[in-house]
């Protein structure tokens, strides 16, 4: 298990994160040598059917983050803080000691709530960051850091959020050059998600990069594989062998 202690490696060799919610797909991707489960809000979207993620609290994410935890026991769990779990440092602070209780070994934050970052830390918990697009707050999906004053901003966001004590960043759909830029400026590692290529990391959502939803998928996802094919493929041939009286066999 990386600790967060230890992830300025990630500035000279890429992160791989990847989005876990339960126990035998936790179990997969450490065993596939993945660096980082997170645990994302996504699980509304791609696990729950939820149109989006702040239809999800406390209570649903706690009960996937313990799931991927019991399932990587030796990978560095990051559950990501649901909207409104962290909308003050005390509040914050309650949530994210809840979810290292858990099994997690860090949070990830939308935006730059800088007093909430602090708090964290301080406590003893470790926050990853979340810049560009915010899906819990976002009025549109178009990229992030396409006019200079969203480019400044971003950068600002940025440094402060390291100077607050993040320990790592995700950036969410952003201009490529810009995620390039953030990422030269900062010393913590940056994760991208449609980012481009110039970050210390990637992340991608597991339903997209096993093929588990038929889509649509966002632009910047791939998949690499086809688990959607291979799960409809045995569940029709379960279907057809006890209609056809194949199965049980004896
Ligand atoms: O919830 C999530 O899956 C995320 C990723 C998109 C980074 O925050």
């Amino acid at each position: 298990m990386i600790p967060a202690a230890a992830f300025g490696r990630f500035k000279q060799t890429p992160m791989v994160m990847a989005t876990g919610y339960d126990f035998p797909m936790a179990r997969i991707l450490e065993k596939a040598g993945v660096d980082v489960i997170l645990v994302g809000d996504s699980l509304a979207n791609v696990v729950l059917g939820l149109s989006s993620t702040r239809e999800v609290g406390m209570d649903v994410m706690a009960v996937f983050v313990g799931a991927a935890a019991r399932g990587a026991k030796d990978t560095h769990i990051l559950a990501d803080m649901p909207f409104g779990s962290d909308s003050d440092p005390a509040k914050a602070v309650a949530n994210g000691l809840r979810f290292l209780a858990l099994g997690a070994h860090s949070v990830k934050l939308e935006g730059a709530k800088l007093d909430v970052i602090r708090a964290l830390t301080s406590e003893g918990v470790p926050v990853f960051g979340h810049l560009g697009l915010l899906p819990q707050t976002a009025k549109s999906f178009k990229q992030v850091g396409r006019d200079p004053a969203e480019r400044e901003e971003v950068l600002r966001s940025a440094e402060a959020v390291v100077k607050a004590g993040a320990i790592g960043m995700v950036l969410e759909h952003m201009d490529s050059d810009l995620a390039a830029q953030v990422t030269r400026a900062v010393p913590i590692p940056t994760v991208g998600i449609g980012a481009g290529r110039q970050v210390d990391g990637q992340v991608l959502v597991l339903h997209d990069f096993l093929g588990l939803n038929p889509g649509p998928f966002p632009p910047f996802a791939k998949a690499f594989a086809d688990l959607h094919g291979a799960a409809l493929a045995g569940a029709t041939e379960y279907c057809r062998a006890v209609r056809e009286r194949r199965f049980p066999e004896r």
